[in-house]
C-alpha cells in the first residue's frame, strides 16, 4: 500500500537543511529540501539569560524559568513538602524542581482505574536516577545499590540507556533514607534529570584500554566540572548544613536559571558507537593513532531525540560533527558549548529549547564561532573516523592489557530475578561479592563484568552459569532496546519494556523463515515520542501512539548516524509483523554483500532517506509496496 505523502513540513521557510550531516552510507532517494543555499539564520542573543522575575514575566518566559529563578537554587518547597505526611505526592512546582535532584514523581498507572473507583489518591512513588559518569561502579558500590533496590525500591535495578541506574517505586517517606544510602557508597543523584548537564556517558569498551581510560577520564572530568554547585541536594536529602540565605549561593556556570532544557554529553571511541554519539547535545569522538592512543577529539553538537506527535516543528536530530579539538582543550570546549546553549537556547518554549533547535535557528557556523570566541582559539576541521555499529559486543573480550571483560545481555536493562529464568539480581550480587575488577553499564542497557584477571575468570563464568545470566540472545534481541513506559512513566502512550520481548518473539519467526536469523538489525521501542530509548536511530523504530498502537520508523543507519523515516502510522501488534515480513523477504533476496537493513530499504526505494532533523517529517510513508 502506498501511503499518501505527509503535508509539507511546517518548519519555517527560512530554515533549510544544514550542510553538516553525519557520515552516511546508504544510497537512495535523498530528500530534496526546498531553498538549499538560501538559508537565513536569526541573529543570536547577546548577554546572559534573564534572571530577574519581573523582566522574565515581561519577556514571556516559560513557567519553568520562573520556577528556577524563584527556587533559591533548586530548594523550592521541597523540604517542607517532604514533611506533609497526608499525601504521598509533592506539589506540581516541586515536582519540576525535584528532577534536578534526580527524581521524577510517578504513580502506578496499572492501579489507577481501581483506585479511582475506590476514590483513593493515585499510588504515588518516585523514580530515582543516579549520576554515574561513564557508568563505572565498584563491586562494593554494586552491593549497596543492590541493597537499596530490595529495601526501598521495587526490588529491581534498572540499567538505563544512558549508562546509569534507576530505582522505581520509592515512596515519599523513604526518599531521604534512600538518598542517605546512595551517599554512603559515594554516589549521588544530583543533576541526573532537569535542565542541567545530565549523566555524562563514556565509551564502555574496556578492550581498547588506553582509549577507554581517556574517554572515561574526560567524561568524569566534565561531569565533575559541570555539576551544579548548589548545596540544596545535601541540605534537603542528607540534612546537610543550611546555607544561610540561600540566595547568597553562587552558581558560576549555570546562574539562577540553569539551562533552557536538559543537556546530554557523551564520549565515544570508534569503531564502536555503542554510546550513540549522534543522539546527544554534545559529543566527543576519539581520534586514535595506530597504537589506539587518543590524539584529540572530534566535537559533535546538536543531537537529540524528543519530538511531539503531530507537531512537525519538533523533530529528532542527529548531531553535526563540528570540529576537532586537542585533548587539553576538551574540557574548555565542553563548558563553552554548554554556556553558548545556556545563553542562546529558547527560554520561552520548552519544546523548542534543546541545543538541536538552537543550532537550526542560528546556524552551525555562528555557533562554532561563538564557541571559539569563548575558548579563545580556532578549532581545527573534524578528522576522519569510522563507526561500525551502535550495539554492544557480547561475551568475553580481552583487553590489550590482558584483562578479561564479560558483557551480559540484560533484557531492557531490568536487573531482577525471574522465576524459572535468569536471576540477574541474585547472580550479580554473588559476583560482586567475589569480583575484584569493576562493573560497567553500557548505553544499550547491558552490564559488563570488567577487569577480570585470568585467575578469576573461571569463577565468574561458573556464577554466570549458575544464575542463568544470558551472555547473548538472538541477533535481533541483542540489538534491541525498550524504554520503561508503563506502568511507571506518566508520559507513556503505549507499552514498551513489557511488550517488546513478545514482539521480538514474533519477528524472530519471520526472520528465521527468511533466512535472516543471524543478521544484526537494530530495533528499539518507546512508549511515547520523547524517545528515551533512541528509537529514531534504530533500523526498526517503534514509537507509542496510543494503547497497542505504534508509529513504525525505518531506514536509519546501523551505526546510529542517520535517522529513520515514518513508514507506517498507528500500526498495531499484528500489523507490525505483517508490515515487516515482506520487507525482510525483500532484504534477504535483494541486498548487496554486507548491506544493512536500513540502507537496503532506502536503496531499494521502500522508504525515503532522512538527511537530518528538518526533513524528518517529509516524504513519509511507504514509497513502493514491498513485494
Ligand atoms: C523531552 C523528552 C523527554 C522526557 C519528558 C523524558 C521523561 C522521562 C521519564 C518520565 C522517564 C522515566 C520513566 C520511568 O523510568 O518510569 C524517562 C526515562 C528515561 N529517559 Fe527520558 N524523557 C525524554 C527524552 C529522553 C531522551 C531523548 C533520552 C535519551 C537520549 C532519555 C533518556 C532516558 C533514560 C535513559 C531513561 C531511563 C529509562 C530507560 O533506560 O529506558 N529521555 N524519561
Ligand atoms: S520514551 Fe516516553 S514512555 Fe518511554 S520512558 Fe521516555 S517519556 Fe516514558
Amino acid at each position: 500500500m502506498v501511503r499518501p505523502r505527509q503535508p509539507i513540513n511546517t518548519w519555517p521557510a527560512e530554515f533549510t537543511m544544514d550542510d553538516h550531516t553525519p557520515i552516511d552510507t546508504a544510497d537512495g532517494p535523498a530528500v530534496e529540501t526546498p531553498g538549499v543555499g538560501a538559508r537565513r539564520y536569526e541573529t543570536p542573543p547577546t548577554g546572559r539569560p534573564i534572571d530577574d522575575p519581573e523582566a522574565a514575566r515581561e519577556a514571556g518566559l516559560a513557567h519553568n524559568e520562573h520556577l528556577k529563578i524563584g527556587s533559591r537554587f533548586l530548594r523550592g518547597g521541597l523540604a517542607e513538602g517532604l514533611l506533609k505526611h497526608a499525601t504521598g505526592a509533592i506539589s506540581d512546582d516541586d515536582g519540576q524542581l525535584v528532577k534536578f535532584h534526580g527524581m521524577y514523581m510517578q504513580d502506578d498507572r496499572d492501579l489507577r482505574p481501581e483506585r479511582t473507583k475506590k476514590k483513593l489518591d493515585k499510588a504515588y512513588s518516585f523514580m530515582i536516577r543516579l549520576r554515574i559518569a561513564g557508568g563505572v561502579v565498584t563491586p562494593k558500590q554494586w552491593l549497596i545499590l543492590d541493597d537499596i533496590a530490595t529495601t526501598y525500591a521495587n526490588g529491581t535495578l534498572r540499567a538505563t540507556t544512558r549508562q546509569t541506574f534507576q530505582y522505581h517505586g520509592v515512596i515519599k517517606s523513604n526518599l531521604k533514607r534512600t538518598m542517605a544510602a546512595i551517599d554512603s557508597c559515594l554516589l549521588d543523584t544530583i543533576a541526573a534529570c532537569g535542565d542541567v548537564n545530565r549523566n555524562v556517558m563514556a565509551a564502555t569498551n574496556p578492550a581498547q584500554v588506553g582509549a577507554h581510560k581517556a574517554a572515561y577520564d574526560l567524561g568524569k572530568e566534565i561531569s565533575d566540572s559541570l555539576l551544579p554547585k548548589t548545596n540544596a541536594w545535601r541540605e534537603i536529602w542528607l540534612d546537610g548544613e543550611k546555607v544561610v540565605g540561600g540566595e547568597e549561593e553562587f552558581e558560576p556556570v549555570y546562574g539562577k536559571t540553569y539551562l533552557p532544557r536538559k543537556f546530554k554529553i557523551i564520549i565515544a571511541v570508534p569503531p564502536s558507537n555503542e554510546v550513540d554519539v549522534f543522539a546527544h547535545d554534545l559529543g566527543f569522538i576519539a581520534i586514535l593513532d595506530k597504537k589506539n592512543k587518543v590524539t584529540g577529539w572530534n566535537v559533535t553538537v546538536g543531537g537529540g531525540m524528543g519530538m511531539t506527535h503531530g507537531e512537525t516543528d519538533t523533530f529528532p536530530r542527529t548531531a553535526d560533527v563540528m570540529s576537532f579539538c586537542k585533548p587539553e582543550d576538551a574540557l574548555k570546549v565542553a563548558e563553552a558549548v554548554m554556556t553558548v546553549q545556556r545563553d542562546w537556547g529558547n527560554r520561552k518554549s520548552r519544546k523548542n529549547a534543546r541545543l538541536k533547535y538552537t543550532i537550526e535557528r542560528y546556524g552551525l557556523d555562528a555557533f562554532r564561532a561563538e564557541v571559539e570566541k569563548r575558548i579563545g582559539k580556532t578549532l581545527e576541521a573534524p578528522k576522519p573516523y569510522k563507526f561500525d555499529g551502535n550495539g554492544d559486543r557480547y561475551g568475553w573480550t580481552e583487553g590489550d592489557d590482558g584483562r578479561h571483560h564479560l558483557t551480559l545481555y540484560v533484557p531492557s536493562g531490568r536487573i531482577k530475578d525471574v522465576e524459572g529464568g535468569p536471576h540477574f539480581l541474585a547472580g550479580l550480587r554473588r559476583i560482586a561479592q567475589v569480583h575484584e575488577g569493576d562493573f560497567r553499564l553500557t548505553g544499550n542497557q547491558n552490564v559488563i563484568i570488567a577487569n577480570v584477571s585470568s585467575e578469576k575468570r573461571q569463577e565468574i563464568e561458573a556464577l554466570v552459569d549458575e544464575y542463568g545470566l544470558t551472555k547473548g540472545a538472538g541477533a535481533l534481541r541483542r540489538n534491541s532496546m525498550a524504554c520503561v513506559a508503563l506502568p511507571t512513566c506518566g508520559l507513556a502512550l503505549a507499552e514498551s519494556e513489557r511488550y517488546l520481548p513478545d514482539l521480538i518473539d514474533e519477528l524472530e519467526e519471520s526472520l528465521e523463515r527468511n533466512g535472516l536469523r543471524d543478521d544484526e538489525i537494530t530495533i528499539r521501542m518507546t512508549g511515547c515520542p520523547n524517545g528515551c530509548a533512541r528509537p529514531y536511530i534504530a533500523e526498526i523504530g517503534l514509537v507509542g501512539r496510543g494503547p497497542e498502537r505504534y508509529h513504525l520508523y525505518l531506514g536509519a543507519a546501523f551505526d546510529g548516524s542517520r535517522l529513520g523515516k515514518l513508514y507506517a502510522e498507528d500500526v498495531d501488534a499484528s500489523a507490525i509483523k505483517t508490515t515487516l515480513d515482506p520487507l525482510f523477504a525483500d532484504y534477504a533476496k535483494g541486498r548487496n554483500t554486507g548491506e544493512r537493513f536500513g540502507d537496503f530499504l532506502i536503496r531499494a526505494g521502500h522508504v525515503a532517506k532522512t538527511t537530518n532533523g528538518p526533513d524528518f517529517h517529509e516524504r513519509t510513508g511507504a514509497l513502493t509496496p514491498a513485494a
